[in-house]
């Protein structure tokens, strides 16, 4: 068992409860006391203006903050990421999804092995085929050109191209056409390829270890579509399926040539992979000089991480704002919310890059935590969440800590009359941050003239913290800064609750019993050992399905 002191027992943690004991400075007086703060409370790092002078924080604030990240090691971890060490204890793997984007004359070991020449080598054969797919170089079967690419993978292996390809939409090559499958539901195929002529088709199957039930399920329909559509020739497959994985035994098992596989590794966690080749159908859409420009986005980031003073470091800072509201505050969710339609699946995406890495409740040695992990992550893009659900957020009884997402100038071939709707997007996010921070006093409201019995419902308390993360515009680049800084908040978050945020264990009993069950629904396989309510629902969805 480690010696290490729990979280909570540190005497940087009972600084940070006293300090929350004695809070009392509302935004508006912190704003009052000091000119500068909207200034002063402002990182940059790229092309990224992050505001974080919305929060309830003092400087005194930051300095605990920053000394509890230090006493938790939180920077030697850092290093330890950077230098390919083991840091995922519980698999006893490198963390090392930071040398996918470093350029290359990087040198990043993994057991001895500089690994950057093995991730551009990939990154070449992936541009030489993303290149002739686009040029229609690279055909189907028939003979006919590549039209359409449909990516069957789940999670990391769907979640990041999906997001990166709606990003980057203004970006794409609008004579192909992108389907993202993940679901097993079978009407995700269905509605994906219902319109699609399977000769100008291209499947790619992305699986990190090749063996996850839906998507190997996804992908043996899809070859079905694929033969019957084009006559039953089994050597069709070899031109219209190509694979992104590390296991290239399972690959060939499955019958794709393993020439038309693009490799990673172990030490690519699956919801940091799109930049790897799991990147490959982003890439076809953007092509290869785009993708670099991602990858040197995320880069940038990297670098700031690894090497910014701990008060200019972003990442550290909104981790440690997480961990203010999260612990201290008693906040349960965290809400992202994009003033930009590309960004569309950019929280569903975090959702698995924050949840899956941060949902953890013991710590790395083994030790059930006794505070809060990481929070629910949700949001949707502005504006139309402010007609559904910011009312909570500005009026209910909890506090829900918020990042708006903005960008200065619309991207993509829009008119000019939809290009000067940016300004008034761009006006809801502003004054959503307004009114969340400073409210409505019940002054104010009778100020107005309302009638006194209905001042308190027309009163905001404000004191809603946010962070306003602004941009010029929403190229490659800024999407990688972008994510990079999601992925080492998150990093920083873990490594301040000791936990291990690069396993995923809670995934896997779901998957293992899906498997069991699955018998008794198709063939009423009697399952031995099947809980009393499980078992019902499967006796009541026998007895519906056959109705
Ligand atoms: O959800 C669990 C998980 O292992 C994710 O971490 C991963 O992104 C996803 O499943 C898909 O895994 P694979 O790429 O191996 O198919």
């Amino acid at each position: 068992m480690s010696d290490t002191p729990l979280l909570t027992r540190r005497p940087e943690w009972a600084a940070l409860e006293e300090h929350r004991a004695q809070w009392q400075a509302p935004l508006r007086e912190l704003f009052a006391a000091d000119p500068e703060r909207a200034e002063r409370y402002v990182v940059r790092v790229g092309d990224l203006r992050i505001d974080y002078s919305k929060h309830l924080i003092t400087d005194e604030t930051l300095a605990l903050l920053q000394e509890l990240a230090a006493a938790t090691g939180v920077f030697g971890l850092r290093d330890a990421m950077f230098r390919g060490e083991r840091i995922n204890v519980t698999e006893d793997r490198a963390v090392l999804h930071t040398a996918l984007r470093a350029p290359l004359d990087a040198v990043i070991e993994v057991d001895g092995e500089n690994v950057v020449p093995a991730v551009h080598a990939v990154l070449d054969r992936m541009a030489g085929f993303a290149g002739r797919v686009r040029s229609g170089e690279w055909t189907g079967h028939t003979g006919r050109r590549i039209r359409n690419v449909v990516n069957i993978g789940i999670g990391g292996s769907d979640l990041g191209p999906a997001m990166a390809y709606e990003a980057l939409r203004a970006f794409t090559d609008r004579s192909l056409t992108f389907r993202f499958v993940s679901n097993v539901d079978g009407a995700d195929l269905h509605e994906a390829v219902r319109d699609l002529d399977p000769a100008e088709t291209l499947f790619i199957v992305a699986s990190k270890t090749f063996t996850t039930i839906e998507t190997i399920t996804n992908a043996t329909s899809a070859r079905t579509w694929l033969l019957d559509g084009l006559g039953g020739d089994e050597k069709a497959v070899a031109k219209h399926f190509v694979a992104l994985s590390t296991n290239a035994e399972k690959v060939a098992g499955f019958g794709i040539d393993p020439a038309n596989m693009f490799e990673f590794w172990d030490w690519v966690g699956g919801r940091y992979s799109f930049d790897s080749a799991i990147g490959l159908s982003l890439m076809i859409a953007i092509g290869a000089d785009r993708f670099r420009e991602l990858l040197d986005g995320f880069h940038l980031v990297d670098e700031h991480f690894r090497t910014a003073p701990p008060e200019a470091n972003a990442p550290l800072l909104l981790g440690l704002l997480g961990v203010w509201y999260g612990n201290f505050f008693d906040a349960q969710s965290h809400a992202v919310l994009p003033y930009s339609h590309y960004l569309s699946k950019f929280t569903a995406y975090l959702q698995q890059l924050d949840m899956e890495s941060n949902g953890k409740s013991v710590d790395r040695a083994g030790r059930p935590v006794e505070w809060q992990t990481g929070p629910v992550v949700w949001g949707t893009p502005g504006t139309n969440g402010q007609h559904a659900y910011y009312q909570l957020i500005h009026q209910g009884t909890k506090l829900i800590p918020a990042d708006f997402i903005g960008f200065a100038r619309p991207v993509g071939e829009l008119s000019e009359e939809l290009k000067a709707q940016h300004d008034l997007l761009m006006a809801n996010l502003f004054a959503q941050g307004q009114a969340l921070a400073f409210g409505k006093t019940p002054d104010e409201v009778r100020a107005e003239g309302v009638p006194e019995e209905q001042v308190a419902p027309r009163t905001f308390q404000g004191n809603h913290p946010t962070t306003t993360i602004l941009a010029a515009e929403l190229t490659p680049s800024v999407l990688g800064q972008l994510i990079a800084l999601y992925e080492h908040k998150v990093f920083v978050q873990g490594a301040v609750w000791d936990i291990d945020s690069f396993d995923q264990w809670g995934v896997e009993l779901g998957k293992v019993l899906a498997k069991r069950v699955e018998p008794a629904l198709t063939e009423g396989a009697d399952v031995p050992g099947l809980d009393a309510s499980t078992a019902a629902l499967v006796a009541a969805y026998r007895e519906l399905k056959e109705v």
